[in-house]
């Protein structure tokens, strides 16, 4: 009986597996906490799928100037990616505004088909930016506009902070009055190191992700053009699914149904549509998932840490997120060194 048990156990673990549907890990922008995210998370666990998110270090941290880009990557990757690459699961990352930044960089090297196939791991199988910065190598974000020029409506309060004024009207203008103001209680003073510190190398730009990643140009966005959104696609220099949605900087309170349906489908295309579907195959049939394991793990600062088990109303305690990078298209054309007619 025993036995049977036994080996009952070591063949549900390897099914599973090979069937289990990724994790959506969500990156918020700066400003912004998992809490802000809970519409959309809810939807998308609604559809089966299991979501994990986490606020950065640099939005409402005590200490701005300890803060950067990179911190917030390493972050990213140690208690987001690896406890659940490390356990199996497969992960599709998706990032919103500023978080495209230290999430494209926290993603180096994590992606399924760099795991060896003998590590029984799971990977990164697929990107999806919400009007989220492209940042290049090098590339930091205020860092890089003339003259380090924020927007009219980021409030710079000289001690490394950053806040916000007319967050309605710059961040959910599409948003009911009752959600937006829920949301806007909820906004944490963000690091300016965070937003001015230059990025590592991204993932994005590898060829695995070929068609694996995927750009959500929000076309009534407030915060960051769209032209500027079209920019960085184009200036990337690799090849996007882009879907247009009419909407301001957060889809995610806005449209949070129509935004979730459109993840699943491109997370949907990233499970069908493996580079090397031999390679996604005997990856999973190596697999086993070591019970109660490391998906379980905390943080070192669990009260950043904000896993999507969140309740449909964003009264939750911890962050929000959704970042816009204060840049006018004049500054973003200035970034990309495009000519400014564009
Ligand atoms: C943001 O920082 C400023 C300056 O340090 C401070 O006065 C303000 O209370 C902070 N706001 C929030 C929401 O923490
Ligand atoms: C996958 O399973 C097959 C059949 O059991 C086995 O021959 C193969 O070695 C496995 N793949 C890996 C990478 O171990």
């Amino acid at each position: 009986m025993l036995f049977q048990i036994f080996l009952v156990l070591q063949f549900i673990p390897m099914i599973w597996t090979a069937h289990q549907p990724p994790t959506l890990v969500l990156v918020p922008g700066a400003w912004h906490s998992p809490s802000h995210y809970s519409l959309l998370l809810a939807e998308i666990e609604k559809a089966g799928y299991p979501t994990s998110s986490a606020r950065s270090p640099s939005c409402g941290s005590t200490d701005p100037y300890s803060q950067s880009v990179i911190g917030d990557a390493a972050f990213i990757r140690q208690n987001l990616l690896l406890p659940l690459i490390n356990a199996g699961k497969d992960i599709v990352l998706v990032m919103h505004s500023y978080g495209g930044c230290p999430g494209a960089m926290a993603a180096k090297g994590l992606s399924k088909a760099e795991m060896p196939a003998a590590s029984r791991k799971g990977g990164i199988i697929g990107l999806i930016f919400i009007c989220a910065f492209v940042a290049q190598e090098g590339q930091s974000l205020i860092g890089s506009l003339p003259g380090k020029k924020l927007d009219p409506w980021v409030v710079d309060y000289g001690d490394g902070q950053l806040g916000l004024r007319d967050a309605k009207n710059v961040f959910y203008n599409d948003v009911s009055p009752q959600l937006a103001s829920q949301a806007i209680i909820q906004l944490k003073n963000q690091s300016q190191n965070a937003l001015e510190t230059p990025s590592g190398p991204p993932a994005w730009s590898d060829s695995f992700y070929n068609g694996r990643r995927a750009y959500v140009v929000c076309t009534e966005d407030q915060a960051v053009p769209p032209i500027g959104q079209q920019l960085m696609i184009q200036h990337s220099g690799v090849k996007w699914d882009v879907a247009n949605i009419p909407t301001g900087h957060s889809p995610f309170l806005s449209q949070p149904g129509s935004l979730a349906a459109y993840i699943m489908a491109e997370v949907a295309k990233f499970q069908g549509g493996a580079s090397n579907p031999n390679q996604m195959l005997s990856i999973s049939n190596t697999t086993e998932i070591p019970l109660g394991s490391a998906e379980s793990s905390e943080p070192p600062n669990s009260a950043l840490f904000s896993t999507v088990a969140v309740p449909s109303n964003l009264a939750a305690e911890s962050g929000i997120a959704s970042f816009s990078m204060g840049m006018e298209s004049s500054n973003l054309i200035a970034l990309l060194d495009l000519p400014a007619d564009s």
